[in-house]
């Protein structure tokens, strides 16, 4: 996507400096636009834990960069070798544990790395698998504008080509990915295409990542929106305000109940009870083949309680300032993520085409997916 008329990935690895892998720092946005450098796998770790590069699709990128790094610094001896790949594994996949995409990209590199021979054989074929997964991560998201397209211009010629209103929840564009998105793709794709489009964007407490990264996004693309408080979207719907529900999805079960950002749930109830499809975009390494029961069995990330104590952002004179929002002595808590069931879900938008959020539906998109198991 493109930043002042620049195109950026929110992640890659430029020639002249292998080594290093380049991210765009999201705990600046929106007041600063600053790239940052990675070059140890501990210091991607960390970049996924404090959410330097955040969103399903990204981090399962950074995890397999994290890989490639994690190789490279690899001591020469067989032994240690993989002891440090299989312990960076490890440590990578535990700094998000929701969205299921960093474990399958982890997972992905790891096995290229062990079949891989000799020790600088195993570090290029690391940095291969790390660049197969951004390209194909971004060519998914892609995909899903294609796939989603037509439920925009349908929604516009029922409206007579009046604004089409959407709303989303937290981020789940270009910078979740590691480009395109997932629920804004198809937004995207419709405003190039010139249907008039307007996006509800949740603001997203506590990280505010609708308030600070997709309305950054949307007005980077020139694309009309509106911040809503997260309370807000429910009396929208009743107002006949919201056309539809767009977002994406951290973690969604063969069978179709989907773990995305906390909030999500409610907004999903909202909309059935109003009658408006609640759409959910995602692509295939986003699903998690092997369970059923997303409310039993997705692992919901608890965040520490600083995140909901305090909130940043630019005082009168412009500078950057944290303060305190709570009483100092109440308990907080932070899960950062709901599961919607899959009877709320009006429809998966997937890089395969859009299908039913039920187990026969998703298998007939996904039938080489489903046979691995
Ligand atoms: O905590 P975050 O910011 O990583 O959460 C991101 C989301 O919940 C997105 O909606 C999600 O990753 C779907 S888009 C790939």
């Amino acid at each position: 996507m493109e930043v002042k008329g620049k195109h950026y990935r929110t992640i890659w690895v430029d020639n002249d400096s292998p080594h290093i892998v380049k991210i765009i720092d999201q705990t600046l946005l929106p007041f600063e636009f600053s790239i940052k450098q990675i070059s140890t796998c501990a210091e991607m770790v960390l970049a996924i834990k404090d959410m330097h590069v955040r969103g399903a699709g990204l981090i399962g990128a950074a995890g397999a960069y994290g890989m490639y790094l994690a190789a490279g610094e690899a001591t020469q001896d067989a032994e240690f070798f993989m002891d440090h790949i299989r312990g960076s594994a490890k440590r990578l996949k535990q700094s998000r544990p929701t969205a299921i995409n960093l474990e399958w990209a982890v997972n992905r590199v790891l096995r290229v790395i062990e079949r891989a021979e000799g020790f600088s054989g195993k570090v290029k074929a690391a940095f291969q698998e790390a660049q197969k997964i951004a390209d194909e991560d971004a060519d998914s998201g892609r995909k899903i504008g294609v796939s989603g397209l037509p439920l925009i211009e349908n929604a516009s010629r029922q409206k007579k080509g009046q604004t089409v209103n959407i709303l989303t929840h937290c981020n789940a564009g270009w910078l979740a990915l590691v480009d395109y998105g997932t629920a804004l793709s198809p937004v995207y794709a419709a405003h190039k295409k010139g249907v008039n489009v307007h996006v509800w964007v949740d603001e997203t407490r506590p990280r505010n990542q609708g308030a600070f990264l997709t309305a950054w996004e949307l007005s980077q693309a020139g694309v009309p929106h509106t911040i809503i408080t997260d309370n807000e979207g429910g009396l929208l719907m009743q107002k006949n305000s919201v056309d539809m529900v767009i977002v994406g999805s951290d973690r969604t079960t063969h069978t179709g109940d989907v773990a995305n950002k906390i909030g999500t749930y409610l907004k999903a109830l909202a909309a059935a009870d109003n009658n408006i499809p609640f759409y959910v975009a995602v692509y295939s390494s986003s699903f998690d083949w092997h369970i059923s029961d997303g409310l039993k069995d997705i692992p919901i990330e608890q965040r520490c309680d600083e995140e909901v104590r305090f909130i940043t952002g630019l005082d009168e004179s412009g500078k950057k300032t944290r303060v305190a929002i709570v009483p100092a002595e109440s308990p907080v808590s932070n899960y950062s993520f709901d599961v919607t069931p899959a009877k709320f879900v009006t429809a998966l938008i997937t890089d395969r085409g859009i299908c039913n959020a039920d187990k026969e539906s998703i298998a007939s998109l996904f039938p080489d997916k489903i046979n691995k198991q």
